[in-house]
Formats: structure tokens, C-alpha cells, sequence
């Protein structure tokens, strides 16, 4: 159980997808969750999303961001090799529902969150109009499986090197002028999703994000992950990821989300010192 069998580099190898093996997990997956893994006896715990499953085969697939010391350590396992855990599926899935017209928008490594809702939504009826953005070109993934996904695709590069020069919510912005949108999906990096809801709330347009708080257990037992949504308190990986993006507060969000930087960072030095030693 858990053997990788189909390793992938993406956006330059910043990005590598994993399918893996997991039967008990893909047969009971629905878009929107996720799965804690880890890869040897003394790894740290990582939550990441499932971008597909396939029950029939018995995988479920991952696709991560290289950025520190555990997705360094996820990136050097390849194919025929295994992670010690996967736990899963664990968190709310989506609720999925027809409504007429929705917007999906990912950023960065959010379009593999996204990817899976966005089939969702699209499978139950609704016109479904994608919006994927990147930095830069090279840093843009599955675009081939949003076009499928999404009834329309518009794809976004900071620099310019690709499709509308500029970010995600200028599209967004233009598409809420003129079609009448019932609800916007917004999963990626922290500030997107600030700014797509701060876009969506002067449409008063309906807005889920997902929220990726730092978690340890994913059981709502270390309090590791809790967020404020509309005042109160609440745990992402019980109650969420996702929430009313409306009512986080994405600055206490970013906060958080930084207070372990200097340990990240040291953690990330002695690894590769470890890994040049051999
Ligand atoms: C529910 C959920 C789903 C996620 N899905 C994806 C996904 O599909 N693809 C993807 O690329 N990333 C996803 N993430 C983020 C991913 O878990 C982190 O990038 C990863 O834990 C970083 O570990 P590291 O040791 O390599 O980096 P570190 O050096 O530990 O940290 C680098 C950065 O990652 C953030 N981070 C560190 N630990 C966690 C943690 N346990 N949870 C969340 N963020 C953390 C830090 O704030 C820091 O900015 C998800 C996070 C959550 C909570
Ligand atoms: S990760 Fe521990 S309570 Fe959510």
C-alpha cells in the first residue's frame, strides 16, 4: 500500500504530482478533501489535497509545491517506492449543487485543489468558467485537464509570457460585469483568495476558498489548525478547508502561517546539508 506508481515533474520541477496507490482512500474520496502523508518513520505530517482519484484503479493523486523540508524529502521518492502513511480521506467535501453559473479560480498549485471541484460541479450541470493563473508560463499547470474540466478556460500570467497579462481577478473582475455568476470558487496562494473575495464582495457574488492552515493531526484534536470565520473560531481540517471567503480573516490566516518560518527555514538547511553529506 501507498507505492507511488506514476511520478511526474511539473512547472520546472517545482511541482511533482504522485499517484499512489490507496484503495480504502479513493473509494471513499469526494472533491474538496484531503489527505495527511507521511514518508518515513521520523517524517513530518503533511496535509495535501487530492487533485483525482480513481477507485476503479484504487489511487488517489497528489500534487504538490517543492517548498521546504518535507515536499523536498516527497520529491526524492520515486516510482515503486512508498509513503510509511496516507490518512485519509479526511475533512468536508464540497457541496456540490446546481446553481446555473459558477466561476472556478486557481492560482499556483490551488488549480490542483481546484481541479476535482471544478469536474464536480460542471458533472452536476452547471456552466462552469474556469480561470487559471501562474507567474509565469512555465510555472502554469494542468491547463489540459482545466479545459476539460470547465465549459470555458481563461488562463492568466503575471508577466504576460502567457494568455491575459495580469492576475486572476482582472478576469474575474470582467466576467462579473457581464454574466450573471450564482457562485466563485477561489482556491491558491493566501492573498489571491483575499483579493478574489474583496472582488466578489462588491458583486456580493456567493465565495468559497479553501484554507491551507498549518495542521498537525487533521482530527480537530491540536487546535493547530483554527481559523476565524465570521468572528468564532474554527478548525480547517475538521470544519473546513473550506469556508465563506467572505468571513475569513486572511491576515490572522497569514500571521499564522508565517510564525514558524525561521524553524522552516533551518529545518530546510540541515536537510540539505544531511543530503550533500550522503
Ligand atoms: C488542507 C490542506 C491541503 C493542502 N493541499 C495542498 C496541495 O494540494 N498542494 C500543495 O502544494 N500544497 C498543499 N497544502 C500546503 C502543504 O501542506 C504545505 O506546502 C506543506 O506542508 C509544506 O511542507 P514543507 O515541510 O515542505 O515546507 P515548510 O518549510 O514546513 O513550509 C513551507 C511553507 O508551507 C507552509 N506550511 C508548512 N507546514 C504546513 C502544514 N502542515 N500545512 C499547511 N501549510 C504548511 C508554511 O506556512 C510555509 O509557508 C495544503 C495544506 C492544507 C492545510
Ligand atoms: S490539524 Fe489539529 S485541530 Fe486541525
Amino acid at each position: 500500500m501507498f507505492e507511488i506508481l506514476k511520478r511526474q515533474e511539473m512547472a520546472g520541477g517545482t511541482v511533482v504530482l504522485n499517484e499512489i496507490s490507496a484503495p480504502a482512500i479513493a473509494r471513499k474520496a469526494k472533491p474538496g478533501q484531503f489527505v495527511i502523508l507521511k514518508a518515513n518513520e521520523t517524517g513530518e505530517r503533511i496535509p495535501l489535497t487530492m487533485a483525482d482519484t480513481d477507485p476503479k484503479k484504487g489511487t488517489i493523486t497528489i500534487i504538490y509545491q517543492v517548498v521546504g523540508k518535507s515536499t523536498t524529502l516527497f520529491k526524492s521518492l520515486q516510482v515503486g517506492e512508498r509513503f510509511q502513511d496516507v490518512i485519509g480521506p479526511l475533512g468536508q467535501a464540497t457541496h456540490l449543487e446546481k446553481l446555473g453559473t459558477v466561476v472556478c479560480v486557481g492560482g499556483g498549485t490551488g488549480v490542483a485543489v481546484l481541479h476535482p471541484i471544478t469536474r464536480g460541479l460542471k458533472e452536476i450541470g452547471n456552466r462552469v468558467i474556469a480561470i487559471i493563473g501562474a507567474r509565469t508560463k512555465d510555472l502554469l499547470i494542468l491547463e489540459d485537464k482545466m479545459k476539460a474540466a470547465s465549459n470555458e478556460l481563461h488562463v492568466c500570467t503575471d508577466d504576460g509570457s502567457y494568455g491575459h497579462h495580469g492576475f486572476v481577478t482582472d478576469v474575474l473582475k470582467e466576467i462579473l460585469e457581464k454574466e450573471d455568476v450564482k457562485m466563485v470558487v477561489g482556491i491558491g496562494p493566501v492573498p489571491m483568495m483575499k483579493f478574489v473575495c474583496k472582488v466578489t464582495e462588491q458583486y456580493k457574488v456567493k465565495t468559497l476558498v479553501s484554507l491551507n492552515a498549518i495542521m498537525v493531526d487533521g482530527t480537530g484534536m491540536c487546535g493547530c489548525c483554527r481559523v476565524t470565520i465570521g468572528g468564532e473560531t474554527r478548525f480547517a481540517c475538521v470544519d473546513g478547508p473550506e469556508f465563506d471567503g467572505h468571513k475569513v480573516d486572511f491576515d490572522e490566516l497569514s500571521q499564522r502561517l508565517n510564525a514558524y518560518k525561521e524553524d522552516e527555514a533551518v529545518a530546510m538547511q540541515q536537510y540539505a546539508c544531511k543530503c550533500q553529506a550522503g
